[in-house]
């Protein structure tokens, strides 16, 4: 055949396609999630094979497990006991929480990883949701925000390097901006979860966390967390969300989840100069861990051609409970 162009030359050898490759992954772009505990145990989770709920000492050996495989951040997630947990959530700013606890604990041993911290009240309220619900139902907007300040202030005196404020609470990247400000931690930054979808992706995570919404029969409890998560149908108004993040001061935006929102990234990418995370969020870790124990999938291709998707949609960091797999397998490839 006549052919002036044959994409295939630039595919012949190894040596070529590296030479070509547009995209690439580094473990410093990852960020490590974990779970903590109170237990004395270290416990496995059901839903998420390989994740576990730490104790402050064993989470203390993995995240150094971590910064010896390159990764350079991790961001913590509490199991807190029922016994603690409470219509307004005010164990989020207990100083001596679970929390500030393994906080202050890494930061002594391994000062120079990066620990970003989860604001919402999920994991402390006994109803489940990221905010306060009021008698009504009705998940409270500005009252929430009063408390979502305090826990990232308890979080920044802590240590905390960036808070992750993953409430969807209207104006609280603001809000939580000046109450840092206020109290001197203007070098702590904020990594927003910009567009965080309704999503049933999460499933898993809040079997981790033993966090969804649930009735306790005082009031009514919404069941899902759509009048303040977004519409999975929805991509314009992302745009919206990342254009208010900017202004009220967020330094990095996240897309959440990742893999069925790829085109999400994109566009941010397009819209935002900030550094843009893309979450690969726990359904999607579970759906690879099922797959590839039945052996239906090679788990390690799969994983790092998904993470790759990230950056080639345009996403900077990654969120990721493979973070650790993944950078042993790019080690040894
Ligand atoms: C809580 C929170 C959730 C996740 C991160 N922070 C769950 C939710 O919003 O219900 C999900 C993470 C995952 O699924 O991996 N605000």
């Amino acid at each position: 055949m006549d052919l002036t162009y044959r994409p295939r030359r630039l595919r012949r050898t190894p040596s070529l396609r590296e030479m070509v490759q547009e995209h690439s992954l580094n473990p410093a772009n990852f960020i490590y999630p974990l779970f903590v505990h109170e237990g004395a145990d270290v416990e496995s989770i059901n839903a998420m094979p390989g994740a576990n709920r730490w104790t402050i000492d064993t989470l203390v050996a993995e995240v150094e497990r971590a910064w010896n495989l390159g990764v350079r951040c991790i961001v913590l997630f509490p199991k807190i006991a029922d016994s603690l947990k409470s219509e307004d959530g005010a164990e989020c700013f207990n100083e001596n929480g679970l929390i500030p606890r393994a906080i202050r604990r890494l930061k002594k041993e391994l000062p120079d990883m990066t620990v970003m911290t989860d604001v919402a009240l999920d994991p402390y309220s006994c109803d489940g949701h990221d905010g306060i619900v009021s008698s009504e139902g009705v998940v409270l907007n500005d009252e929430t925000i009063e408390y979502l300040c305090r826990q990232a202030i308890v979080q920044a005196q802590a240590g905390a390097d960036l808070i992750g404020p993953s409430d969807m609470m209207d104006g609280r990247v603001g809000a939580i901006r000046e109450a840092l400000d206020e109290e001197g931690f203007e070098h702590v930054g904020i990594i927003s979860y910009t567009a965080k979808y309704s999503s049933a992706y999460y499933g898993p995570f809040r079997e981790a966390l033993d966090s969804a919404p649930r009735d306790t029969s005082v009031k009514p409890i919404p069941k899902d967390k759509s009048t303040y998560q977004m519409n999975p149908a929805n991509a314009r108004e992302a745009i919206t969300e990342a254009q208010l993040d900017e202004q009220e001061g967020a330094d990095i935006l996240m897309v959440k989840p990742g893999l069925a929102y790829l085109d999400i990234i994109y566009r941010l990418r397009e819209e935002s100069d900030l550094p843009i995370a893309a979450y690969n969020v726990s359904g999607e870790y579970a759906m690879v861990k099922a797959a590839s124990e039945r052996g239906w999938i090679d788990e390690s291709q799969v994983v790092l051609e998904t993470l790759l998707s990230f950056k080639r949609a345009g996403a900077d960091l990654i969120l990721t409970y493979h973070a650790c797999d993944a950078a042993k397998w790019l080690r040894e490839a």
